[in-house]
């Protein structure tokens, strides 16, 4: 079972969490009750589920799509590693993924 590794916005906290493959990194957060909005549910409209991958971690991952960098682009806290959680599907591959919580985030459904 992979696990992956979600860090508090500020640092100071770190979870280590069990994953099922085929789960999304947001589907991980809200079964460990990690603060992850999520206002779309995965449907790729409100970049809530912002998180920001560790640089060692992220060439693990596929590359994002055409329509996650344009949401991407909208968030608040954005970096170079940032990505949706909602587009991040757990395989054994990304066991020990950490990702870190956005210092905030702007649903932009509601913009
Ligand atoms: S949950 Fe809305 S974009 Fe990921």
């Amino acid at each position: 079972m992979p696990k992956i590794v979600f860090i508090s916005a500020d640092g100071r906290e770190r979870r280590e969490v069990k994953a099922r493959e085929g789960q999304s990194v947001l589907d991980v957060a809200h079964a460990h009750g990690i603060d992850m909005e999520g206002a779309c549910e995965g449907s790729m409209a409100c970049s809530t589920c912002h998180v920001i991958v560790a640089e060692a971690d992220y060439h693990r991952l596929p590359v994002p799509s055409e329509e996650e960098e344009d949401l991407l682009d909208l968030v608040c806290d954005l970096t170079t590693t940032s990505r949706l959680g909602c587009q991040i599907v757990i395989t054994e591959a990304l066991d020990g993924l950490t990702v870190r919580l956005p210092r905030g985030t702007n649903n932009v459904l509601l913009d």
